[in-house]
Protein backbone atom coordinates (compact mmCIF):
# COMPACT_ATOMS: atom_id res chain seq x y z
CA UNK A 1 0.00 0.00 0.00
CA UNK A 2 1.39 3.37 -0.93
CA UNK A 3 2.48 5.83 1.98
CA UNK A 4 1.34 9.58 0.95
CA UNK A 5 3.56 12.04 2.75
CA UNK A 6 4.53 15.71 1.74
CA UNK A 7 7.74 14.60 0.95
CA UNK A 8 6.55 11.97 -1.88
CA UNK A 9 3.99 14.70 -3.08
CA UNK A 10 6.95 17.51 -3.37
CA UNK A 11 8.77 14.75 -5.05
CA UNK A 12 6.22 13.58 -7.61
CA UNK A 13 5.05 17.10 -8.44
CA UNK A 14 8.70 18.12 -9.23
CA UNK A 15 8.87 14.94 -11.22
CA UNK A 16 5.58 16.01 -13.30
CA UNK A 17 6.72 19.57 -13.60
CA UNK A 18 10.19 18.40 -14.90
CA UNK A 19 9.11 15.87 -17.15
CA UNK A 20 6.33 17.82 -18.73
CA UNK A 21 3.69 15.62 -17.74
CA UNK A 22 1.36 18.73 -15.60
CA UNK A 23 2.67 21.89 -15.09
CA UNK A 24 1.06 25.47 -14.28
CA UNK A 25 -0.37 27.24 -17.13
CA UNK A 26 1.24 30.64 -18.34
CA UNK A 27 4.11 30.31 -16.11
CA UNK A 28 6.05 32.96 -18.09
CA UNK A 29 3.98 35.51 -17.27
CA UNK A 30 3.68 34.32 -13.12
CA UNK A 31 1.00 32.37 -13.96
CA UNK A 32 -2.66 31.90 -12.79
CA UNK A 33 -4.34 29.97 -9.97
CA UNK A 34 -6.33 27.04 -11.12
CA UNK A 35 -5.21 26.77 -14.66
CA UNK A 36 -2.37 23.56 -15.75
CA UNK A 37 -1.15 22.66 -19.07
CA UNK A 38 -0.92 18.72 -19.84
CA UNK A 39 2.57 19.16 -21.40
CA UNK A 40 4.81 17.21 -23.88
CA UNK A 41 3.87 13.95 -22.05
CA UNK A 42 0.89 15.20 -20.22
CA UNK A 43 -0.97 15.43 -23.23
CA UNK A 44 -0.52 12.12 -24.35
CA UNK A 45 -1.69 10.47 -21.23
CA UNK A 46 -5.01 13.05 -20.94
CA UNK A 47 -5.74 12.01 -24.31
CA UNK A 48 -5.82 8.60 -23.39
CA UNK A 49 -7.67 8.76 -20.79
CA UNK A 50 -10.48 10.04 -22.25
CA UNK A 51 -10.63 7.57 -24.85
CA UNK A 52 -10.58 5.00 -22.45
CA UNK A 53 -13.62 6.78 -20.96
CA UNK A 54 -15.50 7.01 -24.42
CA UNK A 55 -14.80 3.14 -24.98
CA UNK A 56 -16.01 2.27 -21.84
CA UNK A 57 -19.40 3.90 -21.98
CA UNK A 58 -20.07 3.26 -25.41
CA UNK A 59 -19.98 -0.21 -25.17
CA UNK A 60 -23.20 -0.22 -23.84
CA UNK A 61 -24.54 0.29 -27.15
CA UNK A 62 -27.47 2.68 -27.02
CA UNK A 63 -25.18 5.98 -25.99
CA UNK A 64 -24.54 8.41 -28.61
CA UNK A 65 -21.44 10.83 -28.54
CA UNK A 66 -22.08 14.74 -28.41
CA UNK A 67 -19.98 18.28 -28.95
CA UNK A 68 -22.02 21.07 -27.54
CA UNK A 69 -20.61 24.74 -27.05
CA UNK A 70 -18.64 25.80 -24.25
CA UNK A 71 -19.92 29.46 -24.35
CA UNK A 72 -23.91 29.43 -23.17
CA UNK A 73 -26.43 31.91 -23.88
CA UNK A 74 -27.79 33.11 -20.74
CA UNK A 75 -31.03 31.57 -20.72
CA UNK A 76 -30.07 28.46 -21.13
CA UNK A 77 -28.03 28.17 -17.47
CA UNK A 78 -31.41 30.74 -16.50
CA UNK A 79 -33.59 27.90 -16.72
CA UNK A 80 -31.16 25.18 -15.57
CA UNK A 81 -31.34 26.88 -12.23
CA UNK A 82 -27.05 27.56 -12.59
CA UNK A 83 -27.78 31.40 -12.26
CA UNK A 84 -29.86 31.04 -8.90
CA UNK A 85 -28.34 28.40 -7.63
CA UNK A 86 -24.77 27.32 -8.82
CA UNK A 87 -23.08 29.18 -5.87
CA UNK A 88 -20.43 28.12 -3.06
CA UNK A 89 -19.91 30.00 0.55
CA UNK A 90 -17.36 32.48 0.30
CA UNK A 91 -15.51 34.24 3.34
CA UNK A 92 -12.78 36.87 2.92
CA UNK A 93 -9.96 37.14 5.06
CA UNK A 94 -9.79 40.61 6.92
CA UNK A 95 -6.03 40.76 7.35
CA UNK A 96 -4.59 39.72 3.74
CA UNK A 97 -8.20 39.59 1.87
CA UNK A 98 -7.39 35.89 0.69
CA UNK A 99 -11.26 34.52 -0.35
CA UNK A 100 -12.18 31.03 0.95
CA UNK A 101 -14.64 28.74 0.69
CA UNK A 102 -16.21 28.72 4.14
CA UNK A 103 -16.90 24.91 3.86
CA UNK A 104 -13.54 23.80 3.11
CA UNK A 105 -12.02 25.65 5.79
CA UNK A 106 -14.65 24.33 8.53
CA UNK A 107 -13.56 20.88 7.60
CA UNK A 108 -11.49 20.35 10.60
CA UNK A 109 -14.60 21.41 12.88
CA UNK A 110 -17.55 19.62 11.16
CA UNK A 111 -17.67 16.11 10.11
CA UNK A 112 -19.60 17.72 6.44
CA UNK A 113 -19.58 21.44 6.57
CA UNK A 114 -20.84 21.48 2.60
CA UNK A 115 -24.54 19.89 4.00
CA UNK A 116 -24.54 23.24 6.43
CA UNK A 117 -26.83 26.47 5.90
CA UNK A 118 -25.37 30.00 5.34
CA UNK A 119 -26.64 30.66 8.79
CA UNK A 120 -24.66 27.69 10.04
CA UNK A 121 -21.91 28.17 9.01
CA UNK A 122 -21.35 31.54 9.95
CA UNK A 123 -22.05 30.35 13.15
CA UNK A 124 -19.70 27.53 12.95
CA UNK A 125 -17.04 29.90 11.87
CA UNK A 126 -17.20 32.21 14.38
CA UNK A 127 -16.87 29.44 17.31
CA UNK A 128 -14.50 27.93 15.61
CA UNK A 129 -12.05 31.13 14.21
CA UNK A 130 -9.76 28.90 11.91
CA UNK A 131 -6.78 30.41 10.25
CA UNK A 132 -6.58 31.89 7.44
CA UNK A 133 -4.45 29.03 4.73
CA UNK A 134 -2.75 32.13 3.51
CA UNK A 135 -1.96 34.28 5.83
CA UNK A 136 -2.61 32.14 9.24
CA UNK A 137 -4.85 34.94 10.88
CA UNK A 138 -8.50 34.40 12.28
CA UNK A 139 -10.42 37.26 11.55
CA UNK A 140 -13.20 36.48 8.92
CA UNK A 141 -16.08 38.60 7.00
CA UNK A 142 -19.72 37.39 7.02
CA UNK A 143 -20.55 34.14 4.85
CA UNK A 144 -22.02 35.61 1.70
CA UNK A 145 -22.47 33.17 -1.43
CA UNK A 146 -20.95 33.55 -4.27
CA UNK A 147 -21.74 32.06 -8.11
CA UNK A 148 -19.23 30.16 -9.50
CA UNK A 149 -19.89 30.88 -13.13
CA UNK A 150 -17.88 32.84 -15.43
CA UNK A 151 -19.59 35.71 -17.34
CA UNK A 152 -19.01 36.72 -20.97
CA UNK A 153 -20.79 38.79 -23.84
CA UNK A 154 -22.24 36.96 -26.82
CA UNK A 155 -21.48 39.91 -29.44
CA UNK A 156 -20.19 43.46 -29.64
CA UNK A 157 -21.62 46.89 -28.52
CA UNK A 158 -25.54 46.91 -28.00
CA UNK A 159 -26.61 44.25 -29.63
CA UNK A 160 -24.22 41.77 -27.60
CA UNK A 161 -25.84 39.27 -25.53
CA UNK A 162 -25.15 37.98 -21.45
CA UNK A 163 -23.67 34.66 -21.49
CA UNK A 164 -21.45 32.11 -19.40
CA UNK A 165 -18.77 29.79 -20.03
CA UNK A 166 -20.77 26.53 -19.29
CA UNK A 167 -20.32 24.94 -15.93
CA UNK A 168 -21.13 21.60 -16.56
CA UNK A 169 -21.10 20.21 -20.18
CA UNK A 170 -24.81 18.53 -19.15
CA UNK A 171 -27.15 21.49 -20.72
CA UNK A 172 -26.19 21.01 -24.09
CA UNK A 173 -27.32 17.41 -23.90
CA UNK A 174 -30.63 18.24 -22.61
CA UNK A 175 -31.04 21.22 -24.99
CA UNK A 176 -30.29 18.69 -27.51
CA UNK A 177 -32.80 15.85 -26.68
CA UNK A 178 -35.42 15.94 -29.35
CA UNK A 179 -32.81 15.36 -31.69
CA UNK A 180 -31.16 12.43 -29.62
CA UNK A 181 -34.72 11.40 -29.18
CA UNK A 182 -34.93 11.14 -32.72
CA UNK A 183 -31.59 9.57 -33.51
CA UNK A 184 -32.68 6.52 -30.87
CA UNK A 185 -36.05 6.25 -33.01
CA UNK A 186 -37.97 7.42 -30.13
CA UNK A 187 -36.85 4.40 -28.44
CA UNK A 188 -35.73 4.63 -24.35
CA UNK A 189 -33.04 4.22 -22.76
CA UNK A 190 -30.74 5.80 -24.46
CA UNK A 191 -27.70 7.86 -23.64
CA UNK A 192 -25.48 11.10 -24.89
CA UNK A 193 -22.27 11.59 -23.71
CA UNK A 194 -19.94 14.38 -24.04
CA UNK A 195 -16.05 15.62 -23.16
CA UNK A 196 -14.92 18.90 -22.99
CA UNK A 197 -14.20 21.58 -20.76
CA UNK A 198 -16.19 22.91 -17.83
CA UNK A 199 -15.75 26.08 -16.32
CA UNK A 200 -15.97 27.00 -13.08
CA UNK A 201 -14.57 30.19 -11.19
CA UNK A 202 -13.83 28.50 -7.84
CA UNK A 203 -13.24 30.66 -4.87
CA UNK A 204 -9.86 29.63 -3.63
CA UNK A 205 -8.28 26.88 -6.31
CA UNK A 206 -5.41 25.38 -3.83
CA UNK A 207 -4.31 21.89 -4.04
CA UNK A 208 -2.90 21.87 -7.34
CA UNK A 209 -4.99 19.68 -9.84
CA UNK A 210 -8.20 19.33 -7.51
CA UNK A 211 -9.45 22.35 -7.82
CA UNK A 212 -9.52 24.04 -10.82
CA UNK A 213 -10.67 27.08 -12.70
CA UNK A 214 -10.88 25.29 -16.10
CA UNK A 215 -11.03 21.39 -15.95
CA UNK A 216 -11.82 18.34 -17.91
CA UNK A 217 -15.33 17.17 -17.57
CA UNK A 218 -16.99 14.08 -19.31
CA UNK A 219 -20.17 13.59 -18.75
CA UNK A 220 -23.30 10.88 -19.68
CA UNK A 221 -26.56 11.61 -19.54
CA UNK A 222 -28.84 8.65 -19.73
CA UNK A 223 -32.60 8.80 -20.62
CA UNK A 224 -34.70 6.12 -18.78
CA UNK A 225 -38.75 6.01 -18.71
CA UNK A 226 -39.48 6.16 -14.97
CA UNK A 227 -42.23 3.47 -15.14
CA UNK A 228 -40.14 1.42 -17.62
CA UNK A 229 -39.51 -2.39 -15.28
CA UNK A 230 -35.67 -2.35 -13.88
CA UNK A 231 -33.91 -5.02 -14.35
CA UNK A 232 -31.62 -6.57 -11.53
CA UNK A 233 -28.97 -7.00 -13.13
CA UNK A 234 -25.90 -5.20 -12.48
CA UNK A 235 -22.73 -5.02 -14.60
CA UNK A 236 -19.14 -4.45 -13.96
CA UNK A 237 -17.68 -4.60 -10.36
CA UNK A 238 -18.81 -7.19 -8.52
CA UNK A 239 -16.17 -7.47 -5.16
CA UNK A 240 -17.51 -5.43 -2.31
CA UNK A 241 -16.67 -1.67 -2.35
CA UNK A 242 -16.72 0.87 1.01
CA UNK A 243 -19.99 2.53 0.62
CA UNK A 244 -21.22 5.55 2.95
CA UNK A 245 -24.93 5.96 3.09
CA UNK A 246 -27.13 8.52 4.62
CA UNK A 247 -24.36 10.10 6.53
CA UNK A 248 -23.79 7.29 8.25
CA UNK A 249 -20.31 4.64 8.82
CA UNK A 250 -18.59 3.06 6.21
CA UNK A 251 -20.29 -0.56 4.96
CA UNK A 252 -18.41 -2.96 2.88
CA UNK A 253 -21.02 -4.18 0.31
CA UNK A 254 -21.15 -5.34 -3.29
CA UNK A 255 -23.08 -3.15 -5.26
CA UNK A 256 -25.79 -5.75 -5.82
CA UNK A 257 -26.19 -6.42 -2.43
CA UNK A 258 -26.54 -2.58 -1.77
CA UNK A 259 -29.28 -2.08 -4.19
CA UNK A 260 -30.84 -5.17 -2.64
CA UNK A 261 -31.20 -3.85 0.79
CA UNK A 262 -32.27 -0.41 -0.66
CA UNK A 263 -29.37 1.46 0.45
CA UNK A 264 -28.80 2.34 -3.18
CA UNK A 265 -32.15 3.22 -4.57
CA UNK A 266 -32.16 2.99 -8.11
CA UNK A 267 -30.50 0.33 -10.34
CA UNK A 268 -29.39 2.62 -12.94
CA UNK A 269 -27.30 4.11 -10.54
CA UNK A 270 -26.22 1.00 -9.01
CA UNK A 271 -25.24 -0.05 -12.53
CA UNK A 272 -23.38 3.28 -13.09
CA UNK A 273 -21.48 3.12 -9.94
CA UNK A 274 -20.53 -0.15 -10.75
CA UNK A 275 -19.34 0.28 -14.23
CA UNK A 276 -17.45 3.29 -12.59
CA UNK A 277 -15.67 1.55 -10.04
CA UNK A 278 -14.39 -0.84 -13.18
CA UNK A 279 -13.46 2.07 -15.13
CA UNK A 280 -11.15 3.64 -12.27
CA UNK A 281 -9.02 0.33 -11.64
CA UNK A 282 -8.78 -0.37 -15.37
CA UNK A 283 -6.58 3.33 -15.93
CA UNK A 284 -4.68 2.32 -13.01
CA UNK A 285 -6.35 3.54 -9.66
CA UNK A 286 -6.43 1.40 -6.71
CA UNK A 287 -9.62 -0.55 -5.82
CA UNK A 288 -8.29 -0.23 -2.03
CA UNK A 289 -8.14 3.69 -2.52
CA UNK A 290 -11.93 3.80 -3.72
CA UNK A 291 -15.10 4.28 -1.83
CA UNK A 292 -18.21 5.60 -2.57
CA UNK A 293 -20.25 8.29 0.02
CA UNK A 294 -23.99 9.34 -0.77
CA UNK A 295 -24.81 12.93 -0.44
CA UNK A 296 -26.68 14.02 2.41
CA UNK A 297 -29.80 15.83 1.54
CA UNK A 298 -28.52 19.03 2.51
CA UNK A 299 -25.56 18.87 0.50
CA UNK A 300 -27.38 17.65 -3.09
CA UNK A 301 -27.11 19.83 -6.17
CA UNK A 302 -30.18 22.02 -6.89
CA UNK A 303 -30.89 19.69 -9.75
CA UNK A 304 -30.30 15.77 -7.82
CA UNK A 305 -32.94 13.71 -6.14
CA UNK A 306 -30.02 11.45 -5.21
CA UNK A 307 -26.39 11.12 -5.61
CA UNK A 308 -23.27 8.94 -4.50
CA UNK A 309 -19.94 10.21 -4.99
CA UNK A 310 -17.06 7.94 -5.88
CA UNK A 311 -14.24 9.19 -3.49
CA UNK A 312 -10.69 8.92 -4.16
CA UNK A 313 -7.88 8.45 -1.32
CA UNK A 314 -4.33 10.01 -2.43
CA UNK A 315 -1.65 12.71 -1.42
CA UNK A 316 -4.79 15.58 -0.34
CA UNK A 317 -7.57 12.85 1.77
CA UNK A 318 -10.23 11.93 0.17
CA UNK A 319 -11.34 14.11 -3.45
CA UNK A 320 -14.81 13.48 -4.98
CA UNK A 321 -13.48 12.66 -8.66
CA UNK A 322 -17.43 11.38 -10.06
CA UNK A 323 -20.31 12.46 -9.36
CA UNK A 324 -23.34 9.82 -10.08
CA UNK A 325 -26.57 11.90 -9.69
CA UNK A 326 -30.87 11.31 -10.09
CA UNK A 327 -31.50 14.41 -12.09
CA UNK A 328 -34.91 13.04 -12.28
CA UNK A 329 -36.79 15.07 -14.68
CA UNK A 330 -35.75 18.58 -13.55
CA UNK A 331 -33.67 19.63 -16.56
CA UNK A 332 -36.32 18.81 -18.86
CA UNK A 333 -39.17 19.95 -17.80
CA UNK A 334 -36.83 22.91 -16.81
CA UNK A 335 -35.80 23.55 -20.39
CA UNK A 336 -39.59 22.89 -21.58
CA UNK A 337 -41.10 25.44 -19.15
CA UNK A 338 -38.78 28.14 -20.49
CA UNK A 339 -38.88 27.35 -24.10
CA UNK A 340 -42.41 26.65 -24.41
CA UNK A 341 -41.11 23.27 -26.62
CA UNK A 342 -41.67 19.55 -25.76
CA UNK A 343 -38.92 17.54 -24.40
CA UNK A 344 -40.66 14.38 -24.03
CA UNK A 345 -40.93 11.03 -24.94
CA UNK A 346 -43.84 8.82 -26.15
CA UNK A 347 -45.18 5.67 -23.91
CA UNK A 348 -47.57 3.83 -25.47
CA UNK A 349 -50.24 2.14 -23.58
CA UNK A 350 -50.34 -1.89 -23.92
CA UNK A 351 -53.97 -1.60 -24.58
CA UNK A 352 -55.70 1.71 -25.29
CA UNK A 353 -57.27 3.23 -22.55
CA UNK A 354 -60.82 4.34 -23.00
CA UNK A 355 -61.90 7.68 -21.30
CA UNK A 356 -65.01 9.54 -20.96
CA UNK A 357 -64.45 13.34 -21.82
CA UNK A 358 -67.12 15.18 -20.20
CA UNK A 359 -66.35 19.15 -20.13
CA UNK A 360 -66.54 22.18 -22.28
CA UNK A 361 -65.59 23.93 -25.22
CA UNK A 362 -65.46 27.28 -27.16
CA UNK A 363 -68.31 28.13 -29.13
CA UNK A 364 -66.79 29.58 -32.52
CA UNK A 365 -69.45 30.96 -34.13
CA UNK A 366 -70.50 33.17 -31.01
CA UNK A 367 -66.92 33.17 -28.99
CA UNK A 368 -65.25 33.79 -32.39
CA UNK A 369 -66.12 37.51 -33.43
CA UNK A 370 -66.22 38.60 -29.52
CA UNK A 371 -62.61 37.18 -28.09
CA UNK A 372 -60.80 37.78 -31.39
CA UNK A 373 -57.25 36.86 -31.00
CA UNK A 374 -57.99 35.86 -27.36
CA UNK A 375 -60.67 32.70 -28.09
CA UNK A 376 -57.24 29.95 -28.80
CA UNK A 377 -56.20 30.89 -25.41
CA UNK A 378 -59.94 31.01 -23.98
CA UNK A 379 -60.41 27.42 -25.96
CA UNK A 380 -57.70 25.80 -23.96
CA UNK A 381 -58.68 27.32 -20.33
CA UNK A 382 -61.94 26.02 -20.95
CA UNK A 383 -60.91 22.48 -22.15
CA UNK A 384 -59.61 22.49 -18.73
CA UNK A 385 -62.91 23.31 -16.36
CA UNK A 386 -64.75 19.96 -14.84
CA UNK A 387 -68.48 19.56 -15.96
CA UNK A 388 -69.78 20.77 -13.09
CA UNK A 389 -69.04 24.78 -13.70
CA UNK A 390 -71.65 27.18 -13.88
CA UNK A 391 -71.39 30.39 -16.39
CA UNK A 392 -70.56 33.02 -16.28
CA UNK A 393 -67.28 32.77 -14.96
CA UNK A 394 -63.70 34.18 -15.41
CA UNK A 395 -60.86 32.96 -16.93
CA UNK A 396 -57.28 33.52 -16.54
CA UNK A 397 -55.57 34.70 -20.40
CA UNK A 398 -51.99 35.70 -19.88
CA UNK A 399 -52.39 37.66 -16.47
CA UNK A 400 -56.01 39.13 -17.60
CA UNK A 401 -58.95 37.91 -16.40
CA UNK A 402 -61.45 37.24 -19.46
CA UNK A 403 -65.19 37.39 -18.49
CA UNK A 404 -66.99 33.88 -20.18
CA UNK A 405 -71.01 33.35 -20.98
CA UNK A 406 -72.79 30.79 -21.29
CA UNK A 407 -73.68 31.44 -24.59
CA UNK A 408 -70.13 31.74 -25.61
CA UNK A 409 -69.41 28.00 -24.97
CA UNK A 410 -71.06 24.26 -25.70
CA UNK A 411 -70.46 21.08 -23.80
CA UNK A 412 -68.70 18.07 -24.87
CA UNK A 413 -69.13 14.85 -23.95
CA UNK A 414 -67.84 11.60 -26.22
CA UNK A 415 -65.89 8.55 -25.47
CA UNK A 416 -62.28 8.63 -26.50
CA UNK A 417 -59.42 5.62 -26.95
CA UNK A 418 -56.25 7.00 -25.58
CA UNK A 419 -53.27 5.22 -27.07
CA UNK A 420 -50.47 6.34 -24.63
CA UNK A 421 -49.47 9.56 -22.96
CA UNK A 422 -45.95 12.17 -23.24
CA UNK A 423 -43.98 11.93 -20.47
CA UNK A 424 -40.47 13.74 -19.12
CA UNK A 425 -37.66 11.02 -19.04
CA UNK A 426 -35.69 10.73 -15.84
CA UNK A 427 -31.75 11.26 -16.18
CA UNK A 428 -29.24 9.77 -14.28
CA UNK A 429 -25.80 11.11 -15.08
CA UNK A 430 -22.37 10.08 -14.30
CA UNK A 431 -20.15 13.13 -14.14
CA UNK A 432 -16.53 12.33 -13.75
CA UNK A 433 -13.71 15.00 -13.53
CA UNK A 434 -10.70 13.91 -15.60
CA UNK A 435 -7.99 15.87 -13.85
CA UNK A 436 -8.93 14.90 -10.63
CA UNK A 437 -8.92 10.87 -12.23
CA UNK A 438 -5.62 11.88 -13.93
CA UNK A 439 -3.93 13.25 -10.73
CA UNK A 440 -4.91 10.09 -8.61
CA UNK A 441 -4.01 8.05 -11.18
CA UNK A 442 -0.07 9.56 -10.94
CA UNK A 443 -0.40 9.62 -7.45
CA UNK A 444 -1.39 6.13 -7.25
CA UNK A 445 1.50 5.14 -9.95
CA UNK A 446 4.52 6.59 -8.47
CA UNK A 447 6.93 4.85 -6.86
CA UNK A 448 9.95 6.99 -4.89
CA UNK A 449 11.94 4.11 -4.17
CA UNK A 450 14.32 1.47 -5.95
CA UNK A 451 14.96 -2.60 -5.30
CA UNK A 452 17.30 -1.87 -2.86
CA UNK A 453 15.25 0.79 -1.14
CA UNK A 454 17.71 3.83 -2.94
CA UNK A 455 15.94 6.68 -4.28
CA UNK A 456 14.50 5.93 -7.85
CA UNK A 457 11.41 7.30 -9.53
CA UNK A 458 8.85 5.16 -11.49
CA UNK A 459 5.23 5.71 -13.09
CA UNK A 460 3.73 2.51 -12.87
CA UNK A 461 1.12 3.50 -15.85
CA UNK A 462 -1.08 0.31 -16.52
CA UNK A 463 -0.56 -0.36 -20.35
CA UNK A 464 -4.35 0.82 -21.21
CA UNK A 465 -3.25 4.70 -20.21
CA UNK A 466 0.68 5.36 -20.84
CA UNK A 467 1.19 8.07 -22.47
CA UNK A 468 4.29 6.77 -24.19
CA UNK A 469 4.27 3.09 -25.47
CA UNK A 470 7.99 2.09 -26.46
CA UNK A 471 11.02 4.08 -25.72
CA UNK A 472 13.56 3.22 -28.44
CA UNK A 473 17.32 3.08 -27.46
CA UNK A 474 20.29 2.91 -29.85
CA UNK A 475 23.11 1.68 -27.35
CA UNK A 476 25.20 4.09 -29.49
CA UNK A 477 24.73 6.33 -31.88
CA UNK A 478 27.55 4.35 -34.13
CA UNK A 479 28.07 1.72 -36.24
CA UNK A 480 24.08 1.80 -37.78
CA UNK A 481 22.92 1.89 -34.26
CA UNK A 482 21.55 5.19 -34.75
CA UNK A 483 19.71 4.61 -38.27
CA UNK A 484 18.49 1.11 -37.28
CA UNK A 485 16.94 2.48 -34.32
CA UNK A 486 15.39 5.85 -36.06
CA UNK A 487 13.83 3.48 -38.37
CA UNK A 488 12.18 1.03 -35.77
CA UNK A 489 10.76 4.34 -34.00
CA UNK A 490 9.09 5.52 -37.37
CA UNK A 491 7.43 2.03 -37.73
CA UNK A 492 6.20 1.74 -34.39
CA UNK A 493 4.66 5.19 -34.77
CA UNK A 494 2.76 4.50 -37.87
CA UNK A 495 0.82 1.70 -36.33
CA UNK A 496 -2.48 2.65 -35.50
CA UNK A 497 -2.34 4.27 -31.52
CA UNK A 498 1.11 3.72 -30.63
CA UNK A 499 3.20 6.37 -29.40
CA UNK A 500 7.12 5.92 -29.47
CA UNK A 501 9.96 8.23 -28.44
CA UNK A 502 13.78 7.92 -29.60
CA UNK A 503 16.20 8.89 -26.85
CA UNK A 504 20.38 8.91 -28.14
CA UNK A 505 21.24 10.87 -25.04
CA UNK A 506 23.22 9.53 -21.94
CA UNK A 507 24.43 6.18 -20.46
CA UNK A 508 21.75 3.49 -20.99
CA UNK A 509 21.27 3.37 -17.10
CA UNK A 510 20.04 7.02 -17.66
CA UNK A 511 17.90 6.64 -20.22
CA UNK A 512 16.29 3.99 -18.91
CA UNK A 513 15.88 5.67 -15.40
CA UNK A 514 14.24 8.84 -17.61
CA UNK A 515 12.07 6.06 -19.67
CA UNK A 516 10.92 4.85 -16.13
CA UNK A 517 10.69 8.47 -14.92
CA UNK A 518 7.49 8.89 -17.35
CA UNK A 519 6.62 5.09 -16.58
CA UNK A 520 7.34 3.96 -20.28
CA UNK A 521 5.96 0.37 -20.20
CA UNK A 522 8.70 -1.29 -22.57
CA UNK A 523 12.17 -0.26 -23.40
CA UNK A 524 13.84 -1.01 -27.06
CA UNK A 525 17.60 -1.36 -26.88
CA UNK A 526 19.21 -1.56 -30.38
CA UNK A 527 23.17 -2.60 -30.16
CA UNK A 528 25.67 -4.41 -31.95
CA UNK A 529 24.46 -7.72 -32.45
CA UNK A 530 20.67 -5.88 -33.56
CA UNK A 531 22.77 -4.83 -37.07
CA UNK A 532 24.39 -8.28 -37.67
CA UNK A 533 20.87 -10.27 -36.83
CA UNK A 534 18.12 -7.80 -37.14
CA UNK A 535 17.45 -8.28 -33.24
CA UNK A 536 16.52 -6.18 -30.25
CA UNK A 537 15.97 -6.25 -26.74
CA UNK A 538 12.67 -5.62 -24.72
CA UNK A 539 13.57 -4.10 -21.16
CA UNK A 540 9.88 -4.51 -19.04
CA UNK A 541 9.73 -1.27 -17.19
CA UNK A 542 8.05 -2.86 -13.68
CA UNK A 543 10.77 -6.00 -13.09
CA UNK A 544 13.40 -4.46 -15.44
CA UNK A 545 13.50 -7.93 -17.34
CA UNK A 546 14.74 -8.55 -20.82
CA UNK A 547 13.98 -10.44 -23.70
CA UNK A 548 15.59 -10.76 -27.35
CA UNK A 549 12.96 -10.95 -30.06
CA UNK A 550 13.24 -9.91 -33.91
CA UNK A 551 12.48 -6.76 -34.91
CA UNK A 552 10.17 -8.29 -37.58
CA UNK A 553 7.80 -9.11 -34.73
CA UNK A 554 7.92 -5.96 -32.25
CA UNK A 555 4.65 -4.54 -33.09
CA UNK A 556 2.71 -8.29 -32.58
P1 LIG B 1 -16.54 19.89 -5.14
O1 LIG B 1 -17.54 19.61 -4.06
O2 LIG B 1 -15.21 19.27 -4.93
O3 LIG B 1 -16.48 21.35 -5.49
P2 LIG B 1 -18.59 19.32 -6.98
O4 LIG B 1 -19.51 18.53 -6.12
O5 LIG B 1 -18.92 20.75 -7.22
O6 LIG B 1 -17.08 19.19 -6.45
P3 LIG B 1 -19.58 18.24 -9.38
O7 LIG B 1 -20.35 19.47 -9.59
O8 LIG B 1 -20.28 17.00 -8.98
O9 LIG B 1 -18.41 18.57 -8.34
O10 LIG B 1 -18.70 17.99 -10.70
C1 LIG B 1 -18.50 16.72 -11.27
C2 LIG B 1 -17.02 16.33 -11.21
O11 LIG B 1 -16.22 17.37 -11.78
C3 LIG B 1 -16.49 16.19 -9.79
O12 LIG B 1 -16.72 14.89 -9.32
C4 LIG B 1 -15.02 16.49 -9.95
O13 LIG B 1 -14.30 15.33 -10.33
C5 LIG B 1 -14.98 17.46 -11.10
N1 LIG B 1 -14.78 18.83 -10.61
C6 LIG B 1 -15.68 19.65 -10.06
N2 LIG B 1 -15.14 20.84 -9.76
C7 LIG B 1 -13.84 20.77 -10.16
C8 LIG B 1 -12.75 21.68 -10.15
N3 LIG B 1 -12.90 22.91 -9.70
N4 LIG B 1 -11.56 21.28 -10.65
C9 LIG B 1 -11.39 20.03 -11.13
N5 LIG B 1 -12.39 19.13 -11.18
C10 LIG B 1 -13.60 19.48 -10.70
N1 LIG C 1 -23.00 17.68 -14.36
C1 LIG C 1 -22.67 17.45 -13.02
C2 LIG C 1 -22.20 18.63 -12.30
O1 LIG C 1 -21.79 19.59 -12.90
O2 LIG C 1 -22.24 18.64 -11.12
Amino acid sequence: MVEFSEQRLGSLVSILRRRGIILPAFEIHGGAKGFYDFGPVGGRLHRRVIQHWVSHWLKNGNIVELSCPTVTPFQVLEASGHVGEFSDSMTTCNSCEEASRADLILEDFHPNPDALSMEELQDLLERSQPACPSCGQSDWSSVELQNLMFNTAIGSGKSAKAGFLRPETAQGMFTSFPSIYRHFRERLPFGALQVGKGYRNEIAPRQGMIRLREFNMAELEYFIDPEAPLSEEIDGWSEPVNLIADGKGEESLTFSAALKQGMIRHTTVADFMSKTMTFLVEVGIDANLIRFRQHEADEMAHYARDCWDAEVYGSYGWVECVGIAHRGCYDLEAHENATGQRLRAWRGFSEPRIEQVDGWTIDGAVAGPVFRGDAGSIKIALEKLPADVSFPLEVAIDERMVKVSQEHVKRVQRTESIAGEWYIPHVIEPAFGIDRIIWHILDHAFNDTGKDGEEYSMLRFKAAVAPVDYCVLPLFEKDGMGELALKIHQRLCAEANVVSILDGSGSIGRRYARADEIGVPICITVDHQSVEDGTVTLRQRDDGSQTRINISDLTS
